[in-house]
């Protein structure tokens, strides 16, 4: 049966009644804000490449948690910079690491704050690289002992949960094995399942300094053409104990989001990358368009191809914008 029985303006009459029909709403329920803590004292540094993103040094971090508890912002994913790098990314499962002072600074202060943390190591290496370099090759089974270790410090330090980002082979597990032997049997992971080789994270590695000195990391991050393959991965990261997987990048990856949602029952997270916030950011500055409808389109595309949580830079300035009406 087709027009002109069928009308479908009929329901998009009013605002009222679009609300009443509308499929998917964004809420800053399902939001998650990365933060960056860099050395120093009272330091809040814009980062160059992210207009409206800072470093803070841990001693003022909490200011930013207490604007982000203020607009209902219920998570973060925190990321260091090291005052020093080395080899083997020591800092990055030091005890008194930057990541690990800043866990237990802003739990203190915000025991409410779901605190997950990024586990990787190419923040602290020197090489830039997301694990151990061998004769000029990023190593897999040695890297996971560090990588182990970096999230059971980060959990000894009072994480909610640790999101490994490195994409080694059996990282899930080999943290999941640390975890239980340490007690932290409750603790999530959330692990970067299908992370692919993206350009969109060009903008971050101003943020997190962590730029490859050599090559680039896709011997380890998966292919952006394979889509199959990131089923694959993200079964085995189920099969190894992940309680959450995410894509990412999200928007040029909205297919496997939509697979990911298709296929498995776990919570599946997405992550709006620093590439993806900075097109837009620019675009607005140019007043090319609108920012907060890019933005929200944005976010509600990644929402209804079935991610039920966004990691997204956004997250203070939907929030602000829902509180605004
Ligand atoms: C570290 C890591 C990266 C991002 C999150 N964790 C960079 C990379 O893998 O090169 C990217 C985040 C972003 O672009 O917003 N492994």
């Amino acid at each position: 049966m087709g027009f002109p029985i069928n009308r479908m303006r009929r329901l998009r009459g009013s605002e009222n009644l679009r609300k009443l029909v509308r499929e998917y709403t964004l809420s800053v329920d399902n939001l998650i804000y990365p933060i960056f803590v860099a050395p120093g004292l009272d330091v809040k540094l814009q980062v160059p490449s992210m207009p409206g993103v800072y470093h803070f040094s841990v001693d003022v971090v909490n200011h930013e948690i207490e604007e982000l508890t203020k607009l209902g912002i219920p998570a973060i994913l925190l990321f260091g910079i090291p005052s020093s790098k080395d080899d083997c990314g020591s800092e990055a499962y030091a005890h008194d690491g930057i990541v690990q002072r800043a866990i237990a600074t802003i739990k203190q202060s915000f025991p409410e704050m779901v605190v997950i943390t990024d586990v990787c190591l190419c923040e602290y290496t020197s090489h830039g690289h997301c694990g151990v370099v061998r004769n000029g090759k990023v190593v897999n089974d040695e890297t996971l002992e560090l990588i182990a270790r970096t999230a059971l410090s980060h959990a000894e330090a009072g994480a909610d949960m640790v999101a490994p980002s490195d994409m080694m082979d059996g990282r899930v597990m080999a943290i999941r094995e640390i975890l239980d032997e340490n007690g932290f049997s409750e603790l999530p992971i959330m692990s970067y399942a299908a992370k692919f080789a993206s350009a969109f994270y060009g903008p971050f590695r101003d943020a997190a300094d962590c730029a490859p000195q050599f090559g680039d990391r896709s011997s380890y991050q998966m292919d952006p053409p394979n889509r199959r393959e990131a089923l694959k991965e993200i079964a085995l990261d189920i099969d190894e104990g992940a309680d959450i997987v995410m894509i990412k990048p999200a928007l040029a990856y909205l297919d496997i989001i939509s697979d990911a949602r298709a296929n498995f029952d776990v919570p599946i997270a997405a992550y709006n990358v620093s590439g993806e916030y900075c097109m837009i950011k620019a675009a607005a500055e140019k007043r090319y368009a609108d920012e907060r409808r890019m933005a929200t389109e944005v976010l509600t595309s990644i929402k209804r191809a079935g991610a039920d949580l966004i990691i997204t830079y956004f997250a203070k300035d939907y929030a602000m914008w829902s509180k605004s009406g």
